[in-house]
């Protein structure tokens, strides 16, 4: 992914960095992690060499790095799991490494869609993840722009639409039994759509059993009446689909959607195969709102 911008002020320098310092201190306080005298003897070390509390806190042994990440991604105001969380997948990444270089620009990618959805004045953010063939990291960027989209505060909404290879219920350790293919074929209604607390204001519509038809169920006019309805109750609804150069599940999903996230992959999506999905899209009226460019 390209990074545009770089979104968090880590290196803080001079007195920031004495505010920053004490508020990692009772932020670890709070949590139990550190006492009175561990407090006083991080502030002798740091004061004799030098060190940030973080830094001075890890070389007595006092607090783990996972700690010290946790503090001070809580000091951003970035909810994200405790460490030690495993149920949740370790694509995550924006959950389980905040301060990770990809996390950093999956927010920036989240910072370009609000700017353009802003700008274009749009009044049903609903985005399709497409790129032409497997493997190009759609459902992963799907997954995390959830995420970093529910950490802002945003309700937001993760469909697996791809009911071919559904892989979103196994990043986010939810059931699938009853998903995407129940609702659209009319033995499920909304209730199958799974909130997921660890991100507060996230939920995840699983793609469900598989159907026999995938195609035709996502051609249905049921899909526009559920993002509809869904629009109602959440800000950003994303959705996951199958490779578009190999099935028209995601030219259905994306005309439904009405605005598609185009991704490539570095050294993997031929620019050809691009093209022809980007001229299919725009046969349809679909708007291409975004582009990423997926290296990895
Ligand atoms: N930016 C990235 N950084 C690191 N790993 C990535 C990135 N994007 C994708 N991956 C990894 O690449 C693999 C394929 O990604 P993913 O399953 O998201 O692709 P997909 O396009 O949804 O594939 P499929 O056609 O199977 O649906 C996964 O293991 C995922 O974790
Ligand atoms: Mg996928």
């Amino acid at each position: 992914m390209k990074a545009h911008e770089n979104v968090l002020p880590i290196e803080a320098t001079g007195r920031v960095v004495a505010i920053h310092d004490r508020r990692i201190g009772s932020i670890l306080a709070e949590q139990g992690k550190l006492g009175v005298t561990d407090i006083e003897r991080i502030m002798e070390l740091q004061q004799l060499e030098g060190l940030r509390f973080g830094e001075a806190a890890l070389r007595l042994g006092l607090i783990s790095e996972a700690d010290l990440r946790w503090a001070i991604a809580k000091q951003y105001d970035l909810p994200h799991l405790l460490p030690g969380n495993e149920s949740i997948s370790r694509e995550l990444v924006v959950a389980h490494e905040p301060f990770h270089p990809r996390a950093e620009e999956l927010r920036a990618l989240r910072t370009q869609l609000l700017i353009r959805w802003s700008n274009a004045e749009v009044r049903q953010r609903v985005l399709a993840i497409v790129s032409p063939g497997s493997g190009e990291g759609r459902s992963y960027v799907a997954a995390n722009l959830a995420v970093v989209f529910s950490q802002l505060g945003e309700r937001t909404l993760l469909i697996d639409a791809d009911l071919r290879a559904p892989r979103q219920h196994r990043l986010f350790n939810i059931p699938d039994r009853i998903g995407l293919s129940a609702v659209l074929s009319g033995r499920a209604d909304r209730g199958a759509v799974v909130p997921v607390p660890e991100f507060g204001t996230l939920s995840v519509l699983p793609a469900g059993a598989p159907p026999p038809n995938p195609q035709e169920l996502l051609s249905r006019h049921a899909l526009t009446v559920l993002l509809n309805e869904l629009g109602t109750e959440f800000d950003v609804i994303l959705l996951d689909t199958p490779p578009a150069k190999l099935y028209a599940d995601a030219q259905n999903v994306a005309f439904r959607a009405g605005s598609v996230m185009l991704l490539a992959r570095k050294n993997h999506t031929r620019v050809a195969d691009t093209t022809s999905v980007v001229r299919e899209l725009g046969d349809t009226g679909v708007r291409i709102v975004g582009s990423v460019f997926n290296a990895f």
